[in-house]
């Protein structure tokens, strides 16, 4: 069974709560976004495998430690997880981006995947998903299922906040990814909004409300 990391730090259930704040403006609502992903990230990577090297100091000769091995991809899910692109390459500056657009077909409900375009060595690297909200979970399935179609074998989800119904679906279908999250919210409401929540997150991020 996937783990779920909730990610308690001081820092980012503050940031979170300055994130719900409906009076929160478009630059600082990006800012923070940017900001929790990293913090989250933080503890997303905390398993990368380490190597010991040996390098000089200007005093003396150093056995120190080096990450090593398979190398990172972040995945935003458009297009709110553009918001949370930064903060993560900030960590990880070496890491490639891909990126994964899903939409929610009116008629059937089910999630539609309109783009992809991953790494070429996307089947080489561990891949960490990131959206800020982990709502009914049909995207994250979706996007995790396309990874894995392309040969990803190591695969994390990143949100903010999560719904107990969108944890439920994602360890259902794909029993194997880790989810790290800031908080986990109540409920979803008739529209598939977690509340109490953010609202919309992409409308937050971009302004386009
Ligand atoms: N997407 C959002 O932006 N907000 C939600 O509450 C759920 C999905």
């Amino acid at each position: 069974m996937a783990n779920l990391h909730i990610i308690d730090h001081p820092l980012v259930q503050h940031k979170i709560s300055l994130l719900r704040d409906k009076n929160t403006g478009t630059k600082e609502f990006r800012e923070l976004v940017s900001e929790i992903a990293m913090f989250i990230c933080y503890e997303a990577t905390r398993d990368l495998p380490l190597k010991e090297i040996e390098l000089e100091t200007p005093l003396a000769v150093a056995k120190t430690k080096i990450i090593s091995g398979r190398k990172l991809a972040f995945i935003p899910i458009l297009r709110a997880g553009l918001g949370m692109t930064e903060g993560v390459t900030t960590l990880v500056p070496a890491a490639k981006i891909g990126h994964i657009g899903i939409f929610r077909d009116p008629q059937t409900h089910t999630s539609v995947k309109y783009y992809s375009k991953l790494p070429e060595d996307i089947a080489e690297r561990d891949a960490i998903i990131v959206d800020p909200m982990l709502a009914t979970g049909n995207s994250a399935c979706a996007a995790i299922s396309e990874l894995k179609s392309h040969g990803v074998k190591n695969i994390k989800f990143m949100c903010i906040i999560c719904s107990p119904e969108g944890v439920d679906n994602v360890r259902k279908t794909h029993p194997d990814v880790d989810i790290y999250a800031g908080v986990m919210d109540e409920k979803l409401n008739d529209e598939n909004y977690i509340v109490p929540g953010v609202g919309d997150a992409g409308d937050r991020i971009f302004g386009t409300k």
